[in-house]
């Protein structure tokens, strides 16, 4: 029987440096974004038709690289000054040299069916758009994972037994996954998904990586 798991989440940035703790699986910084981001983001939903951005970003140097890789952030600073303060905190807390960055616009759920990441960690914070769910660790069968599902859609499969056991994160908020890669957390993976958007709807879902 796999040891505990818990989220830790605050207002306070500093709350991400939990993720070190061996009981912790995910942690969330409950960030607000301001309204010049908030601007650009809408901006960009209502004109961006498709956007797959796939980078490898250095912190000293983010904004130039981000320039260098699309056009849209020329008038995009508020977006640019985002993105690059969160490379660094990534980069700083794993002490990483680069980290990978995706920028996605999504007009469908990527990840719909719960799932955890085979990786150590991944950061992941919606912009703009309804948020990801993930499942307190204490509320998920995990042996629905996967094959274990059967085939069977989330809320036939077992994988938790009452609807209200799903969290969802917020607008804004910047969140550290824990996977399966990091070292003796094997069975306490983040079990997590992406919402479907409504109709009509799109989200803007950043997410950073390790590379080599
Ligand atoms: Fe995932």
């Amino acid at each position: 029987m796999p040891a505990n798991r818990f989220a830790a989440i605050s207002s306070e940035p500093n709350i991400l440096t939990d993720i070190y703790r061996e009981e912790i699986n995910l942690s969330v910084w409950q960030c607000t974004l301001s309204q010049a981001l908030n601007s650009e983001v809408a901006d960009l939903l209502n004109t961006a038709s498709e956007l797959q951005l796939s980078i490898a970003l250095t912190p000293e140097q983010t904004i130039d690289e981000l320039r260098g890789a699309s056009a849209l952030f020329a008038d995009k600073p508020a977006l640019s000054a985002h993105l690059a303060m969160l490379v660094d905190m990534f980069c700083t807390l794993f002490e990483l040299k680069r980290a990978g960055l995706r920028l996605t616009l999504l007009n469908k759920a990527m990840c719909p069916k719960f799932h955890v990441d085979h990786i150590p960690c991944r950061l992941v914070s919606t912009l703009g758009g309804v948020a990801s769910q993930w499942l307190p660790h204490d509320k998920v069968d995990r042996s629905k994972l996967g094959l274990g599902s059967k085939g069977k859609k989330d809320h036939e499969s077992g994988i938790y037994s009452c609807g209200s056991d799903i969290q969802q994160l917020n607008t804004g908020d910047v969140a550290l996954l824990k996977g399966s890669g990091w070292l003796g957390n094997e069975q306490g993976a983040l079990v997590h998904r992406s919402p479907a958007p409504a109709a009509g709807e799109t989200r803007l879902l950043l997410t950073l990586d390790f590379i080599d």
